[in-house]
């Protein structure tokens, strides 16, 4: 037998499949597949395309991973993570490079469903609190998004003005109120703590969506998973990479819960680049540093050599007054003359977004979005997985996901957005 024959057959076996459900499950046509399982030395035998050979080895990972994880009784992942006994997400301090990585899997087992290959109801009847008093797209709208597609309904709440907080109400009345209507509360506040004060209120789930320039976990964890996976893809570990971060690293706090995960990590090196008066704070250095990391701070884009990650932040302008900052010049901007400069083929451009495309914003240009350098899109489409294993860990059904799946019925694109299959065939 063919090693062809054997890899497909295993497959098969594996995901319990006639070859009628495997053809469709790969999206072949029928006949395609049987000429990959005919002898090699008959007339209508046929290689394999090895993008085919990629999927299907994917989904196999996939499958062995949900078994392991389902079947596994060690101490329930919302242990590891929760704080004082409580399943909250507040910090990126609650989690381990263990209990990160077991979350990335959960992650994994979450992408059929966040590509509406599959559905599942593991949360039908749990309603969600979206309570987001600052601004906000993607972390209110894909929390959401991952709570509805695994079976739950959503109340959201936006700005100051639609809430009693206007008239008054305290944090711990609010919350307490809350916790009486619905089943997890994710929460952006524009002060520094006031998420963890939500979260003293009440026994259901809290996850901090942003609280002032303090910090934004679930943002971090989508972003690490991004890069894993971008890593994964060029043969490279996140051990010993090279990441500059850029910008707004004062009031950025994506990349204050950023370089906290990445220190879980061994032998980093971290290029902080960010005009003057906007550098990291020295307590989120020093938590970084005291772990063997290197840091290197420096005002000039120029010092983006020889990096695996340039990770790019917007001026946070909101959090102090509209003054000019100094070093903040049309020099300062990442784009595309500037990475070919300074990177090679295999660097990883990311960014939380939004980014500001205004003009004269220098904010990360908008003249990158064809080089498949440029992760942005894959990351936030990365939300919807993560945030989604976010919510089955802390509400207890993780375990129940993989076998809780059944088949989309809708008719979905094959690539999301305009530019994406110009991405894959770039990228594979
Ligand atoms: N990255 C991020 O937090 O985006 P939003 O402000 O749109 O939620």
């Amino acid at each position: 037998m063919s090693a062809q024959q054997t890899f497909l057959r295993d497959a098969m076996r594996r995901l319990n499949m006639t070859r009628d459900g495997f053809s469709k499950r790969i999206g072949v046509r029928r006949r395609a597949l049987d000429t990959w399982l005919l002898p090699e030395d008959s007339s209508e035998y046929r290689t394999m395309p090895s993008i085919v050979k990629k999927f299907v080895s994917e989904i196999i990972g996939r499958e062995i991973l949900m078994t392991e994880y389902t079947q596994s009784a060690h101490e329930s992942l919302a242990e590891k993570i929760g704080i004082s006994g409580k399943p909250h997400l507040l910090s990126v301090d609650q989690l381990t490079r263990d209990s990160l990585e077991e979350l990335f899997h959960v992650s994994d087992i979450m992408q059929p469903i966040a590509r509406r290959q599959k559905i599942s109801r593991v949360l039908e009847g749990a309603v969600l609190g979206n309570l987001f008093f600052e601004a906000s797209t993607r972390t209110r709208v894909s929390f959401g998004a991952a709570f509805c597609r695994l079976g739950g309904s959503v109340c959201d709440t936006t700005g100051f003005t639609f809430s009693s907080m206007v008239k008054g109400e305290s944090i711990y009345d609010t919350s307490r109120v809350m916790s009486g209507y619905v089943d997890a509360l994710v929460i952006r506040h524009p002060e520094k703590g006031s998420v963890a004060e939500f979260s003293r209120a009440t026994n259901i789930p809290v996850i901090n969506g942003g609280d002032g320039p303090g910090e934004h976990p679930s943002q971090a964890i989508l972003d690490l998973y991004s890069m894993s996976r971008e890593f994964s893809r060029l043969g490279k570990l996140i051990d010993g990479a090279h990441i500059a971060m850029v910008g707004d690293l004062r009031y950025g706090r994506t990349v204050h819960s950023l370089i906290k995960l990445l220190a879980n990590y061994r032998r980093l090196k971290f290029t902080l680049i960010s005009p003057p008066s906007l550098e990291m704070p020295i307590y989120i250095l020093d938590s970084v540093t005291k772990h063997g990391h290197v840091i290197q701070q420096s005002t000039s884009l120029t010092d983006l050599k020889q990096v695996d990650v340039v990770y790019a932040t917007r001026i946070q302008k909101e959090r102090f007054a509209d003054e000019a900052i100094e070093g903040y010049t049309p020099e300062f901007q990442i784009n595309q003359a500037l990475i070919n400069t300074y990177c090679d083929k295999h660097t990883i451009i990311m960014h939380p977004l939004p980014r500001d495309s205004r003009a004269g914003a220098n904010d990360l240009s908008t003249d990158l979005n064809n080089d498949p350098r440029l992760a942005i899109f894959r990351q936030t489409d990365n939300g919807i997985p993560v945030r989604m294993a976010i919510f089955a860990v802390l509400m207890g059904v993780d375990k129940q996901v993989a076998h809780s799946m059944r088949d989309a019925k809708w008719n979905v694109p094959s690539h999301i957005g305009p530019d994406d299959a110009y991405f894959d065939a770039l990228l594979d």
